[in-house]
């Protein structure tokens, strides 16, 4: 098929909506990576999304909405904790895990009794849904296992030829997937960390549980809280190890390694003598967090068999930013 592309005005926006009114799937910005969206009524339209990326069928789909009027038709209920963190994170990259509503397709949610569902704050995404009027269940817009899209031309390399269009926006702010928590699971439960930290959330939900899943890789047998952590993924071509060490440490490391790239901290960038990429500054996760995802695809173009990735910080934004390169490296650490 032919991936249409579209402005992010008015007239691309309306034109995005028909597409989607008719069970098709269009690739939006959000603040976090762009998403493959069909309307979370339509058990066609997400067969579409699954397929155009490759998903395994057991892992279930983030629905958007535009306004809280919308909630009512996604979930079953809306618990006080989820109210509070609605007024504080919404809209914004804040997902949360509740009971399903019955309109909602059961492909979205893969046959689960629960919903995910966020209120993005990216307004392209916001007006998108409500001039189509539909709940949008929306992945990321990459290829099944390959670093999300922080921009349309990712979604291009990705999807092309596989999804009815593409609205071509800008960068995304963040960088990285929004934080899941399960409101479902008594006590409730961080799935997936993301920019809204687990110190923010802990702040409404003292007793707010951190998965396994967060930092450790499964065994075989463990059931995932959230579908999506049992999966390797966000992985370039290149084969990716993280590396837990001090600046000096690091650096001799990777000088002494062959046929390889780093991943490093800017303030390691002059020292190291290999093909190398800047995450950020040390002590900035959210800087860290926009850049990821971009560089994984870029180490491809360094052609190096190996890629050694300077391992964050774990706490705040950082404790995403390490989630994510450990699932790219499949549970592959260093420690120096
Ligand atoms: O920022 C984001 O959340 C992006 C943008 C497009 O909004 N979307 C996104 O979707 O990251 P996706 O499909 O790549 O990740 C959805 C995650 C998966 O880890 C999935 O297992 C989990 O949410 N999830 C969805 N529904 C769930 C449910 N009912 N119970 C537990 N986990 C669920
Ligand atoms: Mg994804």
């Amino acid at each position: 098929m032919e991936t249409l592309r579209l402005k992010d005005n008015k007239e691309g926006i309306t034109a995005a909506a028909e597409i989607l009114k008719a069970d098709g799937i269009v690739a939006m910005p959000t603040e976090t990576v762009y998403g493959l969206a069909a309307s979370a009524y339509s058990n066609t339209a997400i067969a579409k999304v699954f397929s155009a990326k490759g998903r395994p069928q057991d892992n279930p789909l983030i629905v958007h909405i535009s306004d809280m009027e919308m909630l009512s038709s996604v979930v079953g209920e809306f618990p006080a904790t989820a109210k509070v963190l609605a007024q504080k994170f919404w809209p914004g990259p804040l997902t949360m895990v509740l009971p399903k509503g019955e309109k909602i397709a059961s492909s979205v949610s893969a046959g689960l009794s629960t919903v995910a569902v966020r209120m993005p704050s990216n307004p392209v995404a916001r007006e998108l849904i409500r001039v189509g009027g539909l709940p949008l269940a929306a992945p990321s817009a990459n290829l099944s296992g390959s670093p999300s899209p922080t921009s349309y031309h990712h979604v291009i390399t990705d999807l092309d030829g596989r999804i009815n269009a593409v609205i071509m926006s800008g960068e995304c702010e963040v960088g990285l997937e929004s934080t899941v928590v399960s409101l479902a699971a008594t006590p409730p439960r961080l799935l997936r960390p993301g920019f809204i930290t687990a110190e923010q959330l802990k702040e409404v939900i003292p007793n707010l549980v951190i998965d396994k899943a967060v930092l450790e890789e499964l065994q075989k047998g463990e059931k995932a809280a959230s579908p999506g952590m049992m999966y390797k993924h966000y992985s370039p071509k290149t084969e990716v190890f993280l590396v837990e060490a001090e600046k000096a440490e690091f650096i001799s490391f990777v000088n002494s390694n062959e046929n390889c790239a780093a991943i490093c901290f800017s303030e390691e960038k002059d020292k190291i003598k290999v093909p190398v990429l800047t995450l950020g500054e040390e002590d900035s996760a959210e800087a860290q967090a926009k850049n990821l995802f971009g560089l994984l695809r870029e180490s491809d173009n360094l052609k190096v068999k190996t890629v050694y990735v300077h391992a964050p910080k774990k706490d705040g934004v950082g404790l995403a930013v390490y989630n994510r390169l450990i699932r790219a490296a499949g549970f592959k650490v260093i420690k120096l």
